[in-house]
C-alpha cells in the first residue's frame, strides 16, 4: 500500500473516500479501490462524503422534497433523490429500480400490544424485491458497474440474495449468490432463481457462506455486495432521511430495527449521525436492535460492553464472541458472526439506544399482531415490535415516547411461517409455537347456509 492511498484523492465522478473507522488507524482509500476492510489494521471502512458548496441544509430539504414531483429515475429512486449526500456525483449512471418510498404506518393495535400510546411502522418490505436490502443494493451495484466488475457475489440468508439478483440483473452483471442449503424459505430462494442468479447451496450455515465471500473477495473478478461493503450501508442510510422527512422533521425518541449482520442499525446510524451534522436535526434517536434469543451473539457483547465502560470503548480492543450454531425461525436473522458488529455498536452507543432479545413465541405473536393491523410482515421484522414490547416492559421506552420500527421485509417472504403459526403447527425442534393470535383455516361445506352459519357462530 502507497502512502497515496492512504491520503486517497477524491476522484473525479464521486465526491467521496472510504475511510478506516478504527479512530488509532483511520486510512483512507479512493472510492475506486475495491476493498472490503482497511488494507493496513483490517478494520471495518465507512464512506466519508465530502461536503459540496451548496449542504446548506433549507435548500437541501428543499431540493429533496421538489424531485418527488420528477419524472426522472435519479429523482423518482427514494435513495438517488438524496444524492447530495451519496458517493457518486450526477454523471454516474446508476441502476436503480425505483426503490424506497416505503409508506410510515400508523399501527394502534401494534401499539397497544406493545404498550405504547402510539407507534409507527417504517415498512421496508415495500421495495422493488421486498425487503430492505434494495435501499443499499442500488448504491453497491451502481458501484460495481462503475469499476467494471464481472460478477457480483454475497453470502445470504435470503433477501440480500434476492435483491442482488435483481439488481445485477438490471446491469447486465454476473451473480453468484451463496445459501445455507434448506435453510432460506421457499420465496426467497424462487426470487433469486428468476432473477437468473447462479444459486450456491452451501452445505453449512450463513456464516459458512460468509466466511466463503471473504475469500472469494481477494480475486478481482468478483464484487462483494455484503453489508461489510462500505457502499450497500451509504443506500441503506437514506432511509434515515426519508423517514426524516415523514416525520415531518419531528425526530423520534427512538427507532428499532431487528440485528443480524448489522448493516441495517449502521445504517441508520449513520444516516441519523450525518443529519446531525448537516443541522437538520439536533440530536439523534435512540438505536434499538433486537435479536433473536438464540442467535444473539450482539446482544450478549452490548451486555458486557456497556457494563464494563461508561465511555466508547476503542473498537479494536474489544473481542467479538460468534455464536456457533445459531438458531431461530426468523431465518433472516439466523447469524452467529454478524460482520458489522463494530460499526452497528458504535452507532447503539452512540446514541444511547439498546441491544436486547426475544423469543420465538415473542417474536410469533408479534408478527401476527402486525398482521391484524393490516401490514404484515416476515418474522425477523417482527422481533423488532416484540423487542419493543420487552423494552416498554423494562421501562427504558416510555409509554408516550415517539417510536418507529423498521420492518424489514415482506409478509410472502416466508408464507410457510405464517401459515404454521395460524394452523397452530409452527415449532423450533420439538419446540411448539402455540399463537395467542392463532386465525385457523375452516373446514366448510360447500353450500350458502353453511357458510352463513359459520359466520354468525364468529361474530
Ligand atoms: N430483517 C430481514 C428481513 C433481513 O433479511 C435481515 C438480514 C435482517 C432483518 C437483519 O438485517 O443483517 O442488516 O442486521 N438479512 C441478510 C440477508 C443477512 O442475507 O438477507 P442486518
Amino acid at each position: 500500500m502507497t502512502e497515496e492511498s492512504l491520503n486517497a484523492p477524491v476522484v473525479a465522478g464521486t465526491r467521496a473516500m472510504q475511510r478506516c473507522i478504527v479512530t488509532s488507524c483511520g486510512a483512507m482509500y479512493g472510492v475506486h479501490e475495491r476493498i472490503y476492510v482497511c488494507r493496513r489494521c483490517g478494520g471495518p471502512l465507512e464512506i466519508g462524503v465530502v461536503a459540496g458548496e451548496t449542504l446548506n441544509s433549507a435548500s437541501l430539504r428543499d431540493a429533496w422534497n421538489l424531485r418527488k414531483t420528477s419524472g426522472e429515475p435519479r429523482d423518482q429512486s427514494g435513495v438517488w433523490r438524496f444524492r447530495e449526500l451519496l458517493p457518486f456525483d450526477d454523471t454516474t449512471p446508476i441502476v436503480t429500480l425505483l426503490e424506497g418510498g416505503t409508506p410510515l404506518y400508523d399501527a394502534p393495535r401494534c401499539a397497544d400490544y406493545t404498550g405504547l400510546r402510539a407507534l409507527r411502522l417504517k415498512h421496508q418490505g415495500c421495495n422493488p424485491t421486498g425487503s430492505f436490502k434494495d435501499t443499499g443494493m442500488t448504491v453497491a451495484v451502481t458501484h460495481a458497474a462503475m469499476l467494471g466488475a464481472r460478477t457480483a457475489v454475497c453470502a445470504s440468508t435470503g433477501n440480500t440474495a434476492a435483491s442482488l439478483a435483481a439488481y445485477s440483473a438490471r446491469a447486465g452483471l454476473k451473480c453468484a449468490i451463496l445459501v445455507p442449503q434448506r435453510q432460506i424459505t421457499a420465496a426467497k430462494l424462487a426470487q433469486s432463481l428468476d432473477y437468473g442468479a447462479m444459486v450456491c447451496e452451501i452445505a453449512g450455515n450463513f456464516d459458512d457462506c460468509m466466511q466463503l465471500i471473504q475469500e472469494l473477495g481477494d480475486d478481482p473478478s468478483i464484487y462483494v455486495a455484503n453489508s461489510i461493503n462500505p457502499f450497500r450501508i451509504e443506500g441503506q442510510k437514506t432511509v434515515a432521511f426519508e423517514l426524516m422527512e415523514q416525520c415531518r422533521w419531528r425526530l423520534p425518541d427512538h427507532v428499532v430495527v431487528p440485528g443480524g449482520n448489522l448493516g441495517n442499525s449502521t445504517a441508520l446510524g449513520k444516516g441519523f449521525s450525518e443529519l446531525k451534522e448537516l443541522g437538520l436535526i439536533d440530536r439523534i434517536p435512540k438505536l434499538n436492535v433486537i435479536q433473536a434469543e438464540g442467535a444473539a451473539p450482539f446482544a450478549r457483547l452490548f451486555a458486557e460492553t456497556v457494563s464494563k465502560s461508561e465511555t466508547e470503548p476503542e473498537l479494536l480492543s474489544i473481542s467479538f464472541l460468534a455464536e456457533q450454531n445459531p438458531q431461530t425461525l426468523a431465518t433472516a436473522i439466523k447469524i452467529g458472526a454478524p460482520v458489522s458488529w463494530q460499526k452497528s455498536l458504535r452507532a447503539v452507543m452512540r446514541s444511547g439506544g439498546r441491544v436486547t432479545t426475544v423469543s420465538e413465541q415473542e417474536i410469533a405473536d408479534a408478527k401476527a399482531v402486525i398482521g391484524r393491523d393490516g401490514i404484515g410482515c416476515e418474522p425477523a421484522s417482527a422481533a423488532a415490535i416484540a423487542g419493543i414490547r420487552k423494552l416498554v416492559r423494562a421501562r427504558h421506552i416510555c409509554r408516550e415516547d415517539s417510536v418507529v420500527a423498521v420492518l424489514t421485509g415482506h409478509v410472502l417472504k416466508d408464507p410457510d411461517y405464517v401459515a404454521n403459526y395460524h394452523r397452530g403447527t409452527l415449532a423450533l425442534g420439538k419446540t411448539a409455537l402455540l399463537g395467542a393470535f392463532r386465525n385457523m383455516p375452516k373446514q366448510v361445506a360447500a353450500n350458502k347456509s353453511a357458510i352463513l352459519s359459520l359466520l354468525s357462530h364468529n361474530g
